[in-house]
């Protein structure tokens, strides 16, 4: 589907490209984490809160052989195992904090062809679908703490993530966001996210990191983590 949407983004992709060709990766601008400029709310230590990490993902294949360049976009691989770029991050948080892992899913299994997925997603934002969850997430009442992670799709959450925001109940916990991204960074999200959950302390300081640069993952995780807790 061609749409103004579709070459705005294909072409701040290839400029984000050109310009990490240049500068030898160091895109500054575009490539690594980010927290935007209001200061964050004041939370309680993590090592006293109970946590959940809740994510969404989509790697595109789970062959780690011969991957085309959209699987290899969307994936990292770890000891021979393939995972979606949120769920990585997702799993470096799990290491770091302990916390346990909720995965976000869809009850209809989504295309893992890359163009079939990125025109499901945007018919779905077009039409404000709310995609219908595999699950939800069983004891929320549990965790004082959720760490909240997912991809930008078309410049703003997935649709299933709104779903997944709508049908919980996170008032009076903490909401810590996490995202990946392919060149737009948060998007706004954080602001939607705020928006949404009004009864929740959402940080502002979420973490976004470029599929580009899912090999310092680790590190810029960590350092989120530690300006956090
Ligand atoms: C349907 C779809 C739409 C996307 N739209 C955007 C976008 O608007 N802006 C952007 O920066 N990246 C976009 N991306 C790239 C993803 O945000 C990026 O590859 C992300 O790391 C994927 O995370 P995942 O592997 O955890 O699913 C899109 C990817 C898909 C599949």
């Amino acid at each position: 589907m061609e749409t103004t949407k579709r070459r705005k983004f294909l072409a701040l992709a290839t400029a984000t490209l050109a310009g990490a060709a240049v500068a030898g990766c160091s895109t500054g601008g575009a490539g690594n984490t980010s927290s935007n400029s209001t200061p964050s709310k004041l939370l309680p230590p993590l090592d006293d809160s109970r946590i959940l990490i809740a994510y969404f993902s989509v790697p595109e294949t789970d062959d780690p052989n011969n991957m085309s360049d959209d699987e290899e976009n969307s994936t990292h691989v770890v000891d021979g195992k393939v995972l979606g770029n949120t769920q990585y991050v997702a799993q470096i948080i799990e290491e770091r904090t302990g916390a346990e892992v909720f995965r976000i899913e869809t009850a209809e299994e989504l295309p893992l062809d890359h163009e079939t997925l990125e025109n499901l997603a945007l018919e779905q934002q077009e039409a404000n679908e709310r995609p219908k969850l595999k699950a939800l997430i069983p004891n929320l009442e549990e965790y004082d703490t959720v760490f909240i992670g997912y991809p930008i799709w078309w410049y703003d959450l997935p649709m299933p993530m709104y779903t997944f925001l709508e049908e919980h109940d996170f008032s009076g916990k903490n909401i810590m966001l996490f995202s990946t991204h392919g060149g737009n960074r948060l998007s706004g999200t954080v602001e939607t996210i705020t928006d949404t959950l009004s009864d929740s302390t959402v940080i502002s300081n979420a973490l976004t990191i470029s599929r580009d640069d899912m090999d310092d993952a680790e590190a810029e995780v960590v350092n989120w983590l530690d300006g956090l807790g």
